[in-house]
This record gives structure tokens, C-alpha cells and sequence, in this order.
């Protein structure tokens, strides 16, 4: 229908095709067949998810899908090539990597992640913000888990490509990735269209400890009764790619099963920053705990962690209700 950019997603299209002959056929293909060999990766998963191979070079892909100047226009706004102000020349953007393309709802490709065959940084390069391609709406792995499952009762968010299709890869078919940026509402509003329960799943070091702080005050807001937000820690240093490999299917769906509830998560969280057998610490305490509360919809959920503040702190429902209601009237 959306046919101005219908060139674009054919290329776009056309690219992966490309990188994925190129895993195949390329004179250096061993190079990134022993990589995902390294990694673990089956043909079976690395076909399904469309894996590819962008040999060195700078200018493979122009001079294989950029001909004609339209095309090399529409490999440029689709962010496949780069160009050289000074020279007023264009180039690949992903060189020597391992080709992720990222797929919409609807199978079509509208981005790729890169990743370098070894520790070299950045570590992945990731195709800009286009007319098609929005990182705060679009996840990593949601078309194939829709294709994988026969009925999708949950879905994981994890962090990156690999985590995706190495569960996957276990039988763990539900799981996708946001693509470099934090869990936005846009996602959850996504999924939970599509799912009525979610699993935050980030890797066990600072920075995915930060990104479930933060996906849980993203969630706050969107969750309602009947639907439901968990978090799952992973030990120190693993990710569910590390994790999967270890403990397979089994190991990996009985933490999924076991991890705690978001309202589990958000006291122990608070509580955790303060002193909360001072009277100092449950105020402060109840300060953190409530604006972020009634920022919830309307639930029993809301009702219940207002009578867990009060439990917990002596507070009773009137007083902490007149706070809520002071914080609204009071001009920020
Ligand atoms: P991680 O930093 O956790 O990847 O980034 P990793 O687990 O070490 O990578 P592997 O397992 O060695 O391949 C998770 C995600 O964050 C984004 C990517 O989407 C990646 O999958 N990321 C990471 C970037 O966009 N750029 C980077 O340089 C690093
Ligand atoms: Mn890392
Ligand atoms: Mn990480
Ligand atoms: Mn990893
Ligand atoms: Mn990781």
C-alpha cells in the first residue's frame, strides 16, 4: 500500500540476499562461518534469522545493488551506504561483519545490526533511523517469533541479537531484542497486543541492571490487571546466550518461571536504596515509591502496592492518599 517506499524495502530486501550469498560463496567465508561456528550457531538458526556475511571492502554492496544514481539514493537514505563529504563519494556502511538483518511485523527487512568477527570496537554498528526504520518501535526477532510459535503466550526482552537467536536456537522461540535503545512504551504497547505477559530478561552486569530499572518505569504506566511484567536476573557475567548454552531449555524456563513480578521487583528495588528500619528511610521510601504508583493505571495491582506502602511504612490509606493528592495540586 505504502508504495513510496516499496523501492526501499526492496533493496533493503535485495541486501540481505546479498550478505547471505556472500556467507555462502565469498573466497573469506570461512572466516565468518568459523565466527558463528564459534558462537555455537546451527545453519538451521543462522537461515531461519536470515544471517549474513558483508565482506571487507568499501564498496561491495555499491557496486553490486548501487548500478544506477536511484539506486544509490535509496541505498543511502536506507542507510546501507555513507557518503564521503569531502569526496562527495558514498560507501558501505558494514564492512567485514556479520549481518543481522532486522525484520517489521510483517517480514520485511528495514535495518541490519553488524557484528565485527572479533573484539574490535564498536562491537555493532547498527543501520541509522530511516523513514522505515524507528528503534523506539521495533524490536529484533518479534516477526520470527511469531513465525516460530505456534501461539505466543509470553514474550522475553533481551538485549541483543545474539541472546535472540541462541534461545531461539534452544527452543526458547519467544524472545526479542530492543535494538540499542531502552525499552520505550511504543515496545510494551507492541507486545502487549500481542502477548499478555512479558519477561524483561537483561544481562547480569550494571548496565542490564539499569535497563530493568528502567523497563520497570516504563512498564508502570501501561500495566493493567491481565496483564503482567516480570523481571529475570541472570548470575554475574552471563547473558541468555551464556545462560541458554549452559542450562538449555529447561534450566532456562524454570528461572523464566521463577522470576519475580514486577510489584516483587519495584519494593525490593526502593527499599534496597534506603534504611527501611528508620523512620528517615520509610519516608523517603514512600516518596520514591508513590509518584511512581500513581503514574499506574487504575487496578487492583495500583491498590494493592499502595497497601503494601502502608504495611510497610505505618502509613494509612487517607494519609497516603492526601499525599498523592497534595503532589497532583502542587505545580512542579
Ligand atoms: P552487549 O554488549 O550485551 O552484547 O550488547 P554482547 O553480549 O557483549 O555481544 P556478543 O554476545 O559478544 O555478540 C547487547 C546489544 O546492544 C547493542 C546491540 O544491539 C547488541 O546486540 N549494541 C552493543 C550496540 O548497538 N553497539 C555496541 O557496540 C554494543
Ligand atoms: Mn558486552
Ligand atoms: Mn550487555
Ligand atoms: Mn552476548
Ligand atoms: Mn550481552
Amino acid at each position: 500500500q505504502r508504495n513510496e517506499y516499496k523501492a526501499q524495502y526492496n533493496i533493503l530486501d535485495a541486501a540481505a540476499s546479498y550478505y547471505q550469498q556472500q556467507l555462502k560463496t565469498h573466497q573469506h567465508r570461512d572466516q565468518a562461518v568459523s565466527y558463528l561456528k564459534s558462537r555455537g550457531l546451527t545453519g538451521k538458526i543462522a537461515h531461519i534469522f536470515g544471517i549474513g556475511y558483508a565482506p571487507p571492502g568499501w564498496d561491495n554492496l555499491l557496486k553490486v545493488l548501487g548500478t544506477t544514481p536511484q539506486e544509490q539514493q535509496l541505498l543511502e537514505t536506507s542507510g546501507m551506504l555513507i557518503r564521503h563529504e569531502e569526496k562527495d563519494s558514498l560507501y558501505d556502511r558494514f564492512r567485514e561483519r556479520i549481518m543481522f538483518p532486522i525484520r517489521d511485523m510483517r517480514g520485511r527487512v528495514i535495518a541490519f545490526g553488524g557484528r565485527v568477527l572479533g573484539d574490535d570496537k564498536p562491537k555493532y554498528l547498527n543501520s541509522p533511523e530511516t523513514d522505515t526504520f524507528h528503534k523506539s518501535r521495533e524490536l529484533y526477532g518479534l516477526y520470527e517469533a511469531r513465525k516460530l510459535s505456534a501461539k505466543l503466550e509470553r514474550i522475553i526482552i533481551v538485549e541483543g541479537y545474539m541472546d535472540v537467536i541462541s534461545l531461539a536456537q534452544f527452543g526458547i522461540t519467544y524472545a526479542v531484542a530492543t535494538l540499542g535503545t531502552a525499552t520505550t512504551a511504543q515496545h510494551l504497547e507492541r507486545l502487549f497486543k500481542t502477548v499478555p505477559e512479558i519477561i524483561f530478561c537483561f544481562d547480569g552486569d550494571n548496565a542490564g541492571r539499569k535497563a530493568a530499572e528502567r523497563a520497570l518505569e516504563a512498564a508502570l504506566p501501561i500495566i493493567k490487571d491481565g496483564l503482567q511484567a516480570r523481571f529475570l536476573f541472570l548470575p554475574e557475567g552471563e547473558d541468555p546466550d551464556t545462560l541458554i548454552r549452559q542450562e538449555s531449555k529447561e534450566g532456562f524456563e524454570k528461572r523464566l518461571n521463577e522470576a519475580p513480578q514486577l510489584s516483587d521487583f519495584f519494593f525490593r528495588s526502593l527499599s534496597e536504596e534506603v534504611d527501611m528500619t528508620s523512620m528517615d528511610g520509610r519516608a523517603r521510601f514512600s516518596n520514591q515509591a508513590l509518584p511512581l504508583i500513581q503514574q499506574m493505571k487504575t487496578s487492583l495491582l495500583q491498590q494493592m502496592m499502595l497497601e503494601k506502602i502502608c504495611e510497610v511504612t505505618g502509613l494509612t490509606l487517607e494519609q497516603i492518599n492526601s499525599t498523592i493528592n497534595l503532589a497532583q495540586s502542587t505545580p512542579s
